[in-house]
Order: C-alpha cells, then structure tokens, then sequence
C-alpha cells in the first residue's frame, strides 16, 4: 500500500494514513486502501484496529482538495456515496475501531474519526468541519454523525460557522471519548486497552460490541437480549464461569 500502512502489533493493528506532506488529506488512493483495510479481517490476535495519522501535524486535513477541481455535481454524489460506504464499513467494523487524534481532524478527516467507533484526543487536537469556507458541505458523513454525537446546535453552530473545537471542547461536547497528553500516550492507552481485550472471549466481546453499536431504542433491548442467548451458548461462557468457580483464570477457546 501507497497511502497508508497497517501494522499489526501483538493485540491490535494500526491504519496509519501516510502523507504527511499533503497533512494526510485524503485523497482517491487512500480511500482505495482503507477500503481494503475495513473489506478485510485482521489477524485473529488482533482486538482492535487503532486509526491515525502520520506526522506531528495531522490526523487528516480533509478530502484532498486538490481533487476536486475537474467534478462535475454527478461526479460528486458519487464519490460522496463512495466514501460514506467506505466509512460505513469502519463504523460496523467487526472489531472496535479507534481514531487517535492529534493535530488536525479537518473536514472529511473529522469524518473519518466520527466513522470510528471511539475517539482519543490528544491535548493538540483541533476537530472542525470547514467545508462551507470552500463553498461545499461535509460529503462523508459528517453532517449525520456530528450531530448524533453532539447535538444538532452544537452541529450547525460549528459546521455552518466553520468553527474548530480544541480537545477540551471536543471532550466536553461528546465529541471525543478520551483525552491523552500526547500520541505517545495514546498509544498506551489503545495498547493497555487491546491487552485487557485479549484476554476477553472474542464471541462476548463482539456479542457486547454489537449490542451497544446497534442498540437504542426498545429494539436495542430485545438485541442485549438475543446477544445475552447467544453468549450463554457460548463454550467459553461455561469457561468463564466454571474458572470463577475453581477461582483460576479463564482460557477461552472463542467457540
Ligand atoms: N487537501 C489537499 N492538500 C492539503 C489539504 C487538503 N485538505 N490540507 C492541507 N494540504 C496541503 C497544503 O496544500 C500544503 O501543501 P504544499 O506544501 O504543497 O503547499 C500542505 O498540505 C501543508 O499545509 P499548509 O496549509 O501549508 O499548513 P498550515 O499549517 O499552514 O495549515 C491547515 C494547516 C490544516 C489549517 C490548512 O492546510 C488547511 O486549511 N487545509 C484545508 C482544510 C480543509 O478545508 N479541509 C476540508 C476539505 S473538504
């Protein structure tokens, strides 16, 4: 891959977008190459799929602007439609997905984080939707996500206004889950985070994860139901209860 790069570590893997020269925006090749990532499975050690960007920059400054000189309107519902597929996978990803955010998330980059599934802040980021100050709306997603997260005020307060929030308006608003001093930190917290999920049945982690995803609603409360059914079918929740029992450690098979 090109644009960006997937690393797999003991417990998780990281999707780095790579290039730092343009502040990661995001242009036809990475969402080629992020597509692949989200279309695909990681290997079974991994728990998590960690999402950022390289350099001390950016996360991601946007859609690469540079692309979109030559479209015609046609040509922009299109690609719209193609990213927002694109994130829709990372949204409803198999495996939690995390944006470790540090400088700017700007634009379709914001879009991208919103698409993850949890957001860690670093101190140096600054989250905005700028679209308008080119003439144009956010095209991945934005406009739906934002407001989920924040509320439709604070949405049309910052995206018809183009105002960035730093990290701690971010956190304050819903914006962004958790706050870290720096990247280094950051990465801690995903890699302690990734540990303790290693040692989680994988059926119950993503029975779990699928409930709080797709839940809301009374309907989400008949899903917690169907999931709890399901793990209690489950070989490794006789594991776990028989080892609380025995007072040892559970080894799950993840059947
Ligand atoms: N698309 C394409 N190229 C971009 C980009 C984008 N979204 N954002 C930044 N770049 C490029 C710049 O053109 C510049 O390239 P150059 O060195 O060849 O001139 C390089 O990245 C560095 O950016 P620069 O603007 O010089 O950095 P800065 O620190 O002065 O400003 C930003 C940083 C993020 C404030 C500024 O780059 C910016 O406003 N970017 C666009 C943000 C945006 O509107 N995103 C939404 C797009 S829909």
């Amino acid at each position: 891959m090109n644009s960006i790069q997937l690393i797999h570590h003991e417990h998780y893997s990281v999707l780095t977008i790579n290039r730092p020269q343009a502040l990661n925006a995001l242009n036809a090749e990475v969402f080629t190459e992020i597509d692949s990532v989200v279309s695909a499975k990681l290997p079974d050690s991994s728990r998590l799929l960690l999402v950022t960007g390289s350099g001390e920059k950016a996360f991601a400054a946007g859609a690469d602007i540079t692309e979109f000189t030559t479209l015609s309107g046609e040509e922009a519902r299109n690609l719209s439609q193609h990213g927002q597929k694109i994130f829709d996978k990372l949204e409803n990803y198999y495996l939690p997905t995390i944006a470790l955010i540090h400088g700017y998330a700007l634009g379709g980059g914001l879009e991208l984080a919103l698409a993850c599934q949890m957001r860690v802040l670093t101190k140096k980021a600054v989250m905005g939707l700028p679209e308008l100050n080119l003439g144009l709306i956010p095209g991945y997603g934005g406009t739906q996500r934002l407001p989920k997260l924040i509320g439709k005020g604070q949405a049309l307060y910052y995206t018809l206004g183009s105002e960035n929030m730093d990290a701690d308006t971010a956190i304050k608003n819903g914006l962004g889950d958790f706050l870290v001093e720096d990247q280094h930190e950051g990465v801690l917290f995903v890699e302690k985070f990734a540990s303790r999920l290693s040692g989680k049945s994988r059926i119950a982690a993503s029975l779990a994860q699928e409930a709080i995803l797709n839940g809301g609603g009374a309907s989400g409360f008949d899903l917690e139901s169907a999931n709890f059914c399901k793990a209690f079918e489950s070989e490794d929740m006789r594991e776990g209860v028989a080892a609380f029992l025995e007072k040892r450690k559970p080894i799950f098979q993840h059947s």
